[in-house]
Parts: structure tokens; C-alpha cells; sequence
């Protein structure tokens, strides 16, 4: 499994790609407003800094496939990494299938069935999102949503991946690795819980009174 960051800072973004740990980034509406910089301006920043799949949702607005599309061509004018994303709705669906066959990649995205997956895929969307903390929030297991994915995409033969999103805590991380999902978009708070961990850092502090004890600095 590979990680993207799920954010629009490009400070955290600029952190997680030294660490040498994400290939690509996903955005959404919510998180270009809480930067409160310009939608171009911010993408522009972010591929300057990943070079890997950078993902720009069309306005949270925009909801026929012709303004959809409109919209998505400028987006993957920006630059060659870019993917559009768009919503799972009728309008999104039709606006990826012509997208799709004019070679624009996209990740449909706010998906939350198995089935809402595959019709993604057959649309011929590049990526597939499910969320799967906001499927938890509601007391319906998110896991079982992406095992579902994994699943049908295998035994279908179907090249769309998966991205898991909504990415809450650690144990997703584990889990959506063990499941075999092909990519866990994660927000960086996440990032550090994953890197981590009580007893390495022990470690180091008994490693470093040890060596302090016989060796003096
Ligand atoms: O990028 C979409 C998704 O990851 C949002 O996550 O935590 O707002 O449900 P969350």
C-alpha cells in the first residue's frame, strides 16, 4: 500500500515528502478553504513540492457534467500530475466517462458502497475514494467498505485503485494495508501517531544514557 497526504498545507505536505514516505496528495474543498489561499495558487505550490497523482476537486458548486467538465480541464491544465476530482453523483459519472476518454485522470471521490465504487470504475475513473471514517462516524464499519472494494476490484479485474480516505487513526492505516488496498490518503497528524512510539523512544533515551555513562558526551 502507498500513502498520499491528505491536506492542503503545503508546510505539512513539504514535511511528509522529505521524510520520503507519501507519492501523491489529495485535496478537497474543505481543505483549500481552511488555508484560505487561492485553488490555483495552493496546487500550483503543491506540485511544485510532490512529484506524484496531486488531486484538485472541482468546486464544491459545481454540479452538472458540462460545468464539471469545464472545470476539470483547467484543473489538469495546471499541471501533468494533476487529477480531478469529482463527486459520486449522475452528473459526476458522466462528466468522467467523457473525461476519462479524453485521457484527464480522475479520483471519484465521497464514495461510500461497494457498488458507488464499481460504477465509479466502469465510468472509467482513474482512482476511487471511500471514506471510510465518516462511514464509522455513522456506526457502519468503514473497513468493510474498503475489504468490499478490494474484493470486487479483484475478482473483476478492474485497474481503477483504491484510495482509502477519510483515514482517522493508525489502525485504519493497518488494516487497509492488510486488506491490500493499493493507496491510504492520510492527514499528517496521522502520519506522526504512524512514526511513533513509546517504546522507541525509551529506547533511545536508555541508548543514550548508557553510551553518556562510558563515553561521557
Ligand atoms: O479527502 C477526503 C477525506 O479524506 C476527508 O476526511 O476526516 O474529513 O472525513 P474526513
Amino acid at each position: 500500500m502507498r500513502f498520499f497526504i491528505d491536506t492542503a498545507n503545503v508546510d505539512e505536505i513539504r514535511i511528509a515528502n522529505d521524510l520520503g514516505i507519501i507519492c501523491g496528495v489529495t485535496t478537497n474543498p474543505s481543505l483549500i478553504a481552511k488555508e484560505g489561499r487561492n485553488f490555483e495558487d495552493v496546487i500550483k505550490e503543491i506540485t511544485s513540492i510532490v512529484d506524484g497523482p496531486i488531486s484538485g476537486e472541482v468546486k464544491a458548486t459545481t454540479e452538472l457534467a458540462e460545468d464539471i467538465m469545464e472545470e476539470a480541464r483547467e484543473i489538469a491544465k495546471i499541471h501533468p500530475n494533476m487529477i480531478v476530482k469529482i463527486p459520486m453523483t449522475e452528473e459526476g459519472l458522466k462528466a468522467t466517462s467523457i473525461l476519462s476518454k479524453e485521457g484527464i485522470k480522475t479520483n471519484l471521490t465521497l464514495i461510500f458502497t461497494p457498488t458507488q465504487a464499481l460504477l465509479a470504475a466502469r465510468a472509467g475513473a482513474t482512482y476511487v475514494s471511500p471514506f471510510l471514517g465518516r462511514l464509522d462516524d455513522i456506526s457502519q464499519d468503514g473497513l468493510n467498505l474498503i475489504a468490499d472494494i478490494v474484493e470486487i476490484f479483484k475478482v473483476n479485474n478492474i485497474e481503477s485503485e483504491i484510495i482509502a480516505a477519510s483515514v482517522r487513526n493508525p489502525i485504519h492505516v493497518l488494516e487497509c494495508a492488510k486488506l491490500g488496498c493499493d493507496i491510504a490518503t492520510i492527514p499528517y497528524k496521522v502520519i506522526r501517531q504512524l512514526i511513533q512510539h513509546p517504546l522507541t523512544d525509551k529506547g533511545i533515551e536508555l541508548f543514550k544514557q548508557d553510551y553518556l555513562k562510558v563515553f561521557g558526551k
